[in-house]
């Protein structure tokens, strides 16, 4: 696709074409489109959709429903250079809908993230790290609106988001697709698609965001993958949960990372634009590095979750499924050291939340896990969420600080990735445990 295409694609509309309309037919059609959606309830019992009516439904409705523009201004850094990321992981909605404890631990989840962004005022952007919603706990028909809890509160901070989907996010009754479709309802959505294919395929969040100096130079690339894993929906001929999908990166994502990061690189005369990675399942790299060690005080952080569950795990090198780790993962990880990426951002084991250096080829990158943000998913680790910040100045060095804060307020594992981190020592991170208060009627 080519990049133009891309760039609106992604900022959430083909708008620019009108504005060659005359004014006088803009008008008119203005009045035409206006009536339709007047008439939108009815449109949805020819199962037609008016898309133009979510802009202004959302324009009209703004004092009800808080929404962000309907186009978004990109990504910026402050005017003291500096750029913040409150990381949500694993926040696994939906569970048991029909028990009193499913719901209520939605809301404990929805009060995470909330006391975090209370406590993160500067919080200039939230990444949504996979495992958003239980699959194989919702129902078919209403899945997706799991979604709307989340995006609502975030809305109403005026804060936007990037997500990636997790394992959990396909299952026979939740397609990634239609979560996909749910979440681009809200304005404040900077989720994209920019691979083209089957969920099964290549997966749905697979996409890049720009973050721009106060020059409109851009200063810094988030990217965005999907792991895929989980089972293939019934949307794709899965069902039964019978058929598992591939649990790695793939191929074309690679292939397609590879050409964008060059061509960002071309566009920006030949030099490397610093790049953050986001993902849900771990590489084997984290596997690798668990296995040479981590020390509680230069690598601060819980390791209760060992060793750690990668991609490719479960499959064989030839792509079947039953064999303990197939190494598909190693072409990705291959890109991300090669494109120079400085850091990699993973949930999926909710009792790792270390970051640790990794080296390879003479190229060093960043790996971090984050913190088990939701109530719902295994493991009673207290929950909370990373915090990453750059500043323009510390990305010429390759630098960045990166911190978890605390359902509890407390701020764990502060740390400067930077150089001599990995010889650096900081303070230990206690093993804290987070439970619901029972109620008598559980
Ligand atoms: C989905 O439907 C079930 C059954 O009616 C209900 O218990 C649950 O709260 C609904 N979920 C959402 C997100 O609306
Ligand atoms: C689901 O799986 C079970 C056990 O493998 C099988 O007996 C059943 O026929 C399957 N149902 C469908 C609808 O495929
Ligand atoms: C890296 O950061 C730590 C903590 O701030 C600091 O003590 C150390 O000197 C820094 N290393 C370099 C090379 O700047």
């Amino acid at each position: 696709m080519p990049r133009d295409a891309e760039r609106t694609e992604a900022a959430g509309g083909g708008y620019t074409r009108f504005t060659r309309v005359r004014r006088a037919s803009y008008c008119r059609v203005l009045l035409v489109v206006s009536t339709l959606c007047l008439l939108g309830p009815y449109s949805q019992l020819l199962r037609v959709t008016i898309p133009f009516c979510e802009q202004l439904g959302g324009f009209i409705n703004h004092r009800h429903r808080p929404q962000l523009s309907p186009l978004l201004p990109p990504l910026q850094f402050k005017k003291d250079g500096s750029f913040q990321l409150s990381i949500f992981s694993d926040l696994h909605f939906g569970e048991n809908a029909w028990e009193p404890w499913g719901p209520k631990q939605d809301l404990a989840s929805l009060g995470v993230i909330n006391s975090v962004l209370d406590r993160e005022p500067e919080t200039d952007f939230v990444v949504l790290n996979g495992d958003i919603i239980t699959g194989e706990n919702v129902y078919l028909d209403n899945g997706t609106q799991y979604i709307d809890k989340i995006a609502e509160t975030l809305a109403s901070r005026d804060i936007t988001w990037g997500s990636t989907y997790g394992n959990h996010d396909s299952d026979c009754r939740l397609s990634p697709t239609a979560l996909f479709e749910r979440e681009k309802r809200y304005k404040g959505s900077r989720t994209a698609r920019m691979v083209r294919g089957r969920e099964e395929g290549v997966g749905v969040t697979n996409y890049y965001l720009e973050v721009q100096g106060l020059d409109a130079r851009v200063e810094m690339v988030l990217w965005f993958f999907d792991s895929r894993g989980g089972f293939v929906s019934q949307e794709e001929g899965g069902g039964n949960r019978s058929k598992g999908r591939e649990n790695w990166v793939s191929k074309e994502v690679v292939r397609w990372f590879r050409e964008m990061s060059g061509r960002l690189k071309r566009e920006n005369g030949g030099r490397s634009l610093p790049g953050l990675g986001f993902v849900h399942i771990p590489t084997g790299a984290f596997w690798e590095a668990q296995k040479r060690g981590i020390n509680g005080k230069k690598q601060p952080g819980i390791n209760g979750d060992q060793p750690v569950n990668r991609q490719g795990e479960g499959w064989c090198e030839d792509g079947m499924e039953g064999c303990e780790y197939g190494g598909q993962d190693g072409g990705f990880m291959e890109a991300v050291m090669e494109e120079g990426l400085l850091g990699l951002f993973v949930g999926h084991d909710h009792g790792d939340t270390w970051c640790s250096d990794y080296e390879k080829g003479g190229r060093r990158v960043y790996l971090c896990f984050g913190q088990h943000t939701g109530y719902g998913g295994y493991g009673s680790w207290i929950r909370g969420s990373r915090q990453v910040w750059v500043s323009i100045e510390g990305l010429r060095l390759r630098e960045m600080d990166t911190w978890v804060r605390l359902e509890s307020g407390k701020v764990v594992g502060r740390v400067r990735l930077n150089e001599t981190f990995g010889r650096d020592e900081y303070e230990v991170v206690e093993d804290e445990r987070t439970h619901l208060p029972v109620d008598e009627e559980n």
